[in-house]
């Protein structure tokens, strides 16, 4: 009898199924977090066997920038660029429609940001990020540190609780507030009414910049939903 995949197992899957989705030469958009980490050990395989695999990469943090600097893959900063044709960040939670929760790893802005020059959006993550309705991971949203109170104070009238993720700054300077108790049920309009709240900088869910593509990892292997 096979042992059952793990969790790293199936990130590792997933990565690796990303680069199949990487146009050979190109600049490619590179998110954070630990299923991003296995996608940038998979594009550091390909490099080897062939160097002009990408141009480059634009980043959505500096975690990811690190990472791939030490590749010695050329990180272009997102002004310096006008479009991309891929984006590859995994998710916290992703729905059946492509809409997901991002920011577990703090760095939502700068994601939405190098989401946003992009063509398609590809999700990568591991089955237990699957849901039927976002909100049962605490969801992030990244608060100019003044207005903390006053946006915790508005997620309670919507019968949220939010709290201040401690010894926590943000890539920029910013803190997070992560919100449970919600159930969104309508991502795009709750996402335009969140950017809203005064001192909300980003907040991580993410319709307008949903997924194109989830490589999902199953013990059966790399399920793709298109959306
Ligand atoms: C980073 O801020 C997040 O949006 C990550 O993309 C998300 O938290 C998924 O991270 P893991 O791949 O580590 O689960």
């Amino acid at each position: 009898m096979s042992t059952p995949m793990t969790q790293d197992e199936l990130k590792t899957l997933v990565g690796r199924a990303a680069l199949d989705y990487v146009q050979p030469g190109s600049i490619v958009g590179v998110g954070t977090g630990s299923t991003v980490d296995k996608f940038i050990d998979a594009l550091g395989a390909a490099l080897q066997k062939d160097p002009q695999f990408i141009a480059g990469a634009v980043s959505s943090s500096v975690r990811s920038t690190e990472r791939l600097e030490k590749l010695g893959v050329k990180v272009l900063p997102a002004e310096a660029v006008s479009g991309l044709g891929v984006y590859i960040d995994g998710a916290d939670e992703i729905d059946h429609a492509g809409y997901m929760v991002k920011g577990g790893g703090a760095a939502l802005t700068r994601e939405k940001i190098v989401a946003d020059l992009a063509e398609r959006f590809v999700c990568i993550a591991d089955e237990s990020k699957l849901v039927q309705t976002l909100g049962k991971f605490p969801l992030p949203v990244e608060v100019i540190p003044m207005a903390a109170a006053q946006v915790i104070r508005a997620f309670a009238k919507l019968g949220g609780q939010g709290k201040v993720r401690e010894g926590c700054t943000t890539d920029n300077g910013n803190i997070i507030i992560d919100v449970t108790g919600l159930s969104i049920s309508q991502p795009a309009q709750f996402e335009a009414d969140i950017n809203q709240i005064p001192g909300v900088v980003t907040v991580g869910v993410f319709a307008r910049n949903k997924a194109s593509v989830c490589l999902l990892g199953t013990p059966s292997g790399v399920k793709t939903l298109t959306f």
